[in-house]
This record gives C-alpha cells, structure tokens and sequence, in this order.
C-alpha cells in the first residue's frame, strides 16, 4: 500500500542539514548509508521529513547558536505535521550534541535525540527506543573504534566523483582555545586495511578522488596490515596503488606532525595533489606559545620552505585566528606579515570566539569585538588579494582537470583543478570522472575558466606542466 507521499509502505524521508567541518560532512554520509538500509530516502525539504538529523558544529559560538534557530522553525514544522496526522522525529548529532547532551533537552523541548560523533551507527537502535518509549534518547559516548568497525562497507551516495574518507579523528593537543578534543575525543587512527577496502569500495563506485580527513590527519599512524604502525604517508602510498582513485588530498594537518616522509611524498608520488592546508592561527611567537600550538612562526615558514623545496607548485591553504585574548597590534602585525611570507592559494580567519571549558575562555584581556572585526577585515582583504594572485598566476597554464558536475549553461561542466579551484569549461560527451587537459583562459574571484584541449592538439602544446 502507498501512503499519500507515494512512496512504498515502510519507506519514510530524512532530511540532514550539516554544519562544520568536512568531518561533520563524511558522518552525514555515513548517516544517511546507515538509514538507507532502514527503508529511509533523502529528502531536501524537511517539512516532508519523518527524521530531520542537525549534524551540528560547536567550533564558534555562531555556529552552535545556529542549531538553536533551527530547532525554533523545525518545532513549528513538527507542530504542522502533527496536526496532519504525521510525524517528525528530530535528532540533534555531532559537536554541539556531544557538548551540551541533556542540556539541548532542556532549551529545546522538541528534540528527540540528541548523540555525538563517535555513536551515530547505533541510529536505528536510538531510533528504535524513541519508539518504543516516546522519550528522548541522550548519548555522548566516546567509543570511536567500535564505531568504525560497525559502519558497513560503503556505498558511494550520490554518485560522487571526489569523496571524503575519515581516516583519523579526535585531538590530543589541546590549543588553548579549542573545543575539538572535548568533542571529538582522544586522537584515533583507523587501521589501514579498513581505510583501503573503504577506498576500493569508493572507487568501485566511480570515485576517482578521494580527501583524507582528520582533526590532524598528518598525525595518523594505523595498524599497519602486516602489523607495526603506517604513517599518513605510507597509507597515500598504498592509497595510490588502487585502480581507479587517480587523486589523494588530505585535510586538516598540523605543522607539528608534517613529517619528512609525508613532504617526500609530495615530490615523489603524482597522486598526491600539490594542496596544502597547514594552519598557522597566528604569527606572534607569544600567542602561539598561549595557545599552545607547540612552534614558533619561524618554524611554521622553514617547514612550508622544505615543502615547496619537494613540490614548487604547491599551493598553500591554512587557518587564522584573530583576536586571541591579549593580542596586540604589534601581535596582528605578525600575523599579517606571516600571512604575506607564505602567499596563500586559499586561507580562512576567523574572529576569536571564547569557548566554554576552554583554558583560553578563561583568560584576562579579551579583545574587544570592534578590535577583532577590524583584524578580521584587513587579513580577509589580504587574503582575498592573495588568492586572486594566485589564481591569475594559473592564467596560460594547461592544468588537468577532474570533471565533476555540470555547470549552469548547457553543455558546461565544473571540474576542480589540482590546486582545488572550481574550472568552468565547455565539453561534449560524458566526461565525467575523467581528468582532462584544459588551457586556463579566464580568472573569476573564485574560479577559473578553461578550455579542453583535445589529445592530438596536446601533443604539440605540452609546455612541461608536471601533472599532465
Ligand atoms: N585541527 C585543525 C583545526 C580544526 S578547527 C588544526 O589544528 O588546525 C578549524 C579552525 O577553526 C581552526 O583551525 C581555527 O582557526 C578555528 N577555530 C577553532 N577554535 C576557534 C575559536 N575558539 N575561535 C575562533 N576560531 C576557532
Ligand atoms: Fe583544535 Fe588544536 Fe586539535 Fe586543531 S590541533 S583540533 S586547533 S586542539
Ligand atoms: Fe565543528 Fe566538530 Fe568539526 S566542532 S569543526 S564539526 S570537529
């Protein structure tokens, strides 16, 4: 029998909103696989939606209050469904769920469900208990290994051409500021063999690159599958004798754990792409030295020296943080002047937002919001200036392309360049999944335009481009 939405009995709807980092993006992949096999479909209106899942974040203090927002318009939502007879379950997972638990309970009454990062394989059983009981269902576990084991092999969701696999989570570090290792837990690796048969599966699937996620993916050291422990680079290097996976990125990496064997890599395997997002936070040896980050910005500029020394093309990606309590313009200075040592292809900043049960929240002398604002807006503009420089030294270059999706205009296609810019071009036949030479001809703020250049027409344009 088909109820009124026309799907087959036992079929119900989820829709997932995911906030955050790309972590919070691979879990809600791995989410919507798990309820798959219990007959749910993706929806993308969640007033259509039996389950609504947040995937939240707890990074900024912006970004935890808005799930609250959310939930105001879902228990409306709720209330409209009810009132036809039908049902919303909502379910509030990742960082802000493992936080706060019970306490989103108590500021929003509408929630069901409430579990962090490490315990979503166990969905159906929460799901189960909510309906059986009607009650909410609260967990904040931290078994990350267990989670793993469980989580089936993949199935490549919606035909995805680049995928993200989390091979590393969790943070032992401890930066003054930051809520990671409390919601994420300890540091954890998964083994290699588990991270090679979900990279077999993926490009089985007709994934042709995939992103290395973790907290500090570079710290990664997996059960090796002859026993002993393997580097981030020796898993990209057994990564890259798959058939099929032609691209390997990793994301996000700490200057400390950037290991001479991982920089080899770069100069030796032409999988690895030449993109590297290598957060700094700030430039003053006192602050970095405040917030724990265990280098100075001296050693910071070395190591990118030593990686562009294995890989001159490399484009360089990281993270700022203005504003850390006691930041003083002088200290800003610093960060700006590290900001233009590097020269960077891509670089986020972020105003310093106090944490609660960070050691950093705690200290005297915040800076004033004005004062941040301001930081912010001058290291965003030189940011902005540095991209585009980057992005108009593409200009003439023929780059290879990975064709991912179709563009606006008919018989256009967007494909990402090694260096992780978005390329609009024009081409005919089914190419996607494929990686194809294009001439880059146009520079917009945040792409590039190019063109294919047929095989027979390359032969006498090769110009030395090294990943050709
Ligand atoms: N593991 C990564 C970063 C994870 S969080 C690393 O060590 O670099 C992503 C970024 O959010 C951080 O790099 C930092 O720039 C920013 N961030 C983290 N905590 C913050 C806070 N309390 N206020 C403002 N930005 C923050
Ligand atoms: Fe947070 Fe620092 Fe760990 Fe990165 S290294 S996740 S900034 S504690
Ligand atoms: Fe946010 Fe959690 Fe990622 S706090 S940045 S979603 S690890």
């Amino acid at each position: 029998m088909n109820d009124m939405s026309g799907l087959p009995a036992g079929q119900k709807k989820v829709f997932v909103k995911t906030y955050g980092c790309q972590m919070n993006v691979y879990d809600s992949t791995r989410m919507e696989e798990i309820l798959a096999g219990q007959g749910y479909v993706r929806t993308e209106q969640p007033n259509d939606a039996d389950l609504v899942i947040l995937n939240t974040c707890h990074i900024r203090e912006k970004a935890a209050e808005k799930v609250y927002s959310e939930l105001g318009l879902l228990r409306r939502m709720k209330d409209e469904r009810r009132a036809q007879g039908a049902e919303m379950v909502i379910a509030v997972a990742g960082c802000v769920a493992q936080a706060e638990g019970e306490e989103i309970i108590a500021r929003a009454k509408t929630v069901d469900l409430v579990f962090g990062p490490q315990t979503f394989h166990r969905l159906p059983d929460y799901l189960a208990r909510h309906r059986q009981t009607g009650a909410p269902v609260v967990e904040t576990e931290f078994p990350a290994d267990e989670k793993f084991a469980e989580l089936a092999v993949r199935k490549a969701v919606g035909n995805q051409v680049a995928a993200f696999l989390t091979v590393q989570e969790g943070c032992d570090k401890f930066c003054t500021f930051c809520v990671v290792p409390y919601t994420r837990g300890a540091e954890f690796s998964r083994p290699v063999a588990q991270v090679l048969s979900e990279a077999r599966a993926l490009a089985a699937a007709g994934v042709s690159e995939v992103t290395l996620l973790g907290q500090n993916v570079n710290a990664y050291r997996g059960a090796g599958a002859s026993g002993g422990e393997t580097s981030l680079a020796g898993l990209v290097s057994e990564l890259s004798r798959i058939d099929g996976i032609e691209r390997i990125r990793y994301m996000t990496s700490h200057p400390r754990d950037m290991s001479d064997d991982l920089i080899e890599a770069h100069a030796a395997n032409g999988k690895l792409m030449p993109y590297l997002h290598l957060p700094v936070q700030a430039g003053s040896d006192r602050v970095l030295k405040a917030m724990n980050r265990g280098h100075t910005a001296d050693d910071y500029l070395k190591l990118i020296a030593r990686v562009r020394a294995a890989r001159p093309d490399m484009a360089m990606s990281g993270d700022f943080i203005v504003g850390f309590p006691g930041e003083s313009d002088a200290e800003f200075e610093d960060t700006i002047a590290v900001a233009k040592a590097v020269g960077y292809a891509a670089a986020y900043s972020f105003k310093y937002s106090p944490r609660p049960g960070t050691p950093a929240a705690e200290l005297a002398r915040q800076v004033p919001e004005e004062v941040k604002s301001e930081r912010l807006q001058r290291l965003q503009a030189l940011i902005i200036e540095q991209q585009q420089a980057f992005n108009r030294s593409c200009l003439g270059r023929t780059l290879p392309v990975l064709i991912e999706k179709p563009g606006r205009h008919d018989g256009q296609m967007i494909g990402r360049s090694p260096y992780l810019q978005s390329v609009n071009l024009k081409i005919s036949g089914n190419k996607r999944g494929k990686i194809v030479p294009v001439a880059i001809t146009g520079v917009g703020p945040n792409s590039l335009s190019g063109q294919y250049v047929e095989a027979d027409s390359l032969l006498s344009q090769r110009n030395g481009e090294r990943d050709l």
